[in-house]
Formats: structure tokens, sequence, C-alpha cells
């Protein structure tokens, strides 16, 4: 079993900015670096440390290429609530990254097998993701892998659970309105990735995070796959952190 870091902060802001650091250092190491970028609440004190950051001169993204970890199924790049339009909003258009270098599913994809196909292309195409991100749901999932009998391997469709739907649902004007479907990196497709933080901040988040990397290994719970990852920080808040 490999040994999951975990770095404990004080608050929210200060685990987005030990997060930033990890990305500031890539970034500075390797310019043309490729980073795994997720959306949901509990990126966003690292989304506006790194904004910042640039604007300070301490790191560039001109040369940096991204890719997203998922994307609501029917949901346009333009649609507020979509997952292209949330790393517009709150990383992209404040941040020197290329937007030819910048990579979210198409939610209006027809062809799915051919998207999702063509997802893990690029990745491949561009050397693997080097620092992926990643946040974590009330059940365990990662992106949007739910709890499932196996562990998905590569980019895919998934029904979304009513838990997660539940969970969704402040961003959107009603339950009704969450999209029932997504596209999503899969499980593989996030193991495969060199470096992975994950970022969980909130007493709501401490009992699955006690679940994923002090339970078993098992699908029901899928962040706890990252407990087979040779290289996973977990930057926390104490209302997180289970001890
Ligand atoms: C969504 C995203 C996940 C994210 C999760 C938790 O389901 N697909 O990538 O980790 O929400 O979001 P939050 O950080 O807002 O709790």
């Amino acid at each position: 079993m490999f040994h999951t870091r975990f770095i404990v902060a004080e608050n929210a802001q200060e685990a987005g900015a030990l997060a930033a650091d990890i990305f500031e250092n890539l970034i500075n190491v390797k310019p043309a670096c490729v980073l795994g970028l997720a959306t949901g609440s509990s990126p966003l004190p690292i989304y506006a440390e790194l904004i910042k950051r640039e604007k300070e001169g301490k790191i560039d993204f001109s040369r940096v290429r991204s890719v997203n970890l998922d994307e609501y199924k029917g949901l346009a790049p333009d649609h507020e609530q979509s997952y292209r339009y949330f790393m517009q909003e709150n990383l992209f258009n404040h941040i020197s990254i290329k937007p030819e270098n910048t990579t979210v599913p198409d939610g209006l994809a027809t062809d799915v097998d051919a998207m999702c196909k063509a997802y893990e292309e690029r990745i491949e195409e561009w050397g693997g993701i080097d620092l992926q991100l990643l946040g974590i749901g009330h059940d365990g999932h990662i992106a949007f892998n739910e709890p499932e009998d196996h562990f998905p391997k590569m980019t895919h469709e998934v029904k979304l659970t009513e838990m997660t739907i539940e969970a969704n649902k402040r961003f959107f004007n009603s339950a009704d309105e969450v999209p029932k479907s997504a596209f999503t990196m899969g499980i593989g497709t996030i193991m495969n990735a060199k470096k992975i933080v994950m970022i969980v901040t909130g007493a709501g988040k401490k009992e699955i995070l006690k679940k994923s990397f002090w339970g078993n290994v098992d699908p029901q719970v899928p962040a706890s796959i990252l407990q087979l990852h040779p290289d996973v920080t977990v930057v926390c808040d104490k209302d997180a952190y289970p001890f």
C-alpha cells in the first residue's frame, strides 16, 4: 500500500494556498505541463490563488495545457451551469492559458463513444496528466465516477446518482434542472496521472474522507482507489480531517 500524504490547513483559504503551491512549483519547473482540473466549490480557493499568483508574476500559464475531469451531458459550453462555463469564469478568463490548450468534455457530443475516445487520445498525445486536481463527493465519487460494482477505466458516460443530483442542485433552480447524466474521465484515466492532489474542506466531508483513505479499497467508495496511487497528496482543512 502506498502512503497518502496529508496536509492539514487551518481553513479552506489556507488549504487553497497550500494546494496552489504544488501547482506553482510544477508550472515553474515544467512550463508546458498538463494539468488535470476539477470543478465544484472546493477548488475555488486554489483557482483564486493561481490567478493572483500569475498577476504577481510568480507563475506563467501561457504554455500550460489543461484537461478537465467532467461535464454535464446536454449542457452547452455557454450554459451557466456547464463545467466549461465554470472553468472560464473561475480560472481561464483570468490567466494567460491559451483557449486551444484547455479541454473540457463536450456536453453536446452526439457520438459519445467518439468523443470519449478522442478525449483519451488527447491526454495521451499530450504525454499524460502531470498533476490531477480532485475534489470528492459525499458518496466518495471522484470526477463523476459514482459508486459502482467496478472501477470504470476510461472516459465514459455516467448516470448521476440521486445523492449527486441532490448535492449539485444548489447551483440550479431546482433538482429537476440538474442533468441526469454526465461525461467523465474514468478511474483509470485519473489513476494514470503522474501526481494527484485532492482538496477536501468542511466538516461535511470528514466521514467520506475517513472511509476513502482508512477504509477498504472498494468501488462503492470510488476515491478509495487512490490508496493504490503512488503519489497522492490530500490537502484538507481541520474540519474535514478525521483525527
Ligand atoms: C461534482 C464534481 C466533482 C466534485 C464534487 C464535489 O460532483 N463532478 O468533481 O468533486 O462535485 O464538489 P464540491 O467541492 O462542491 O463539494
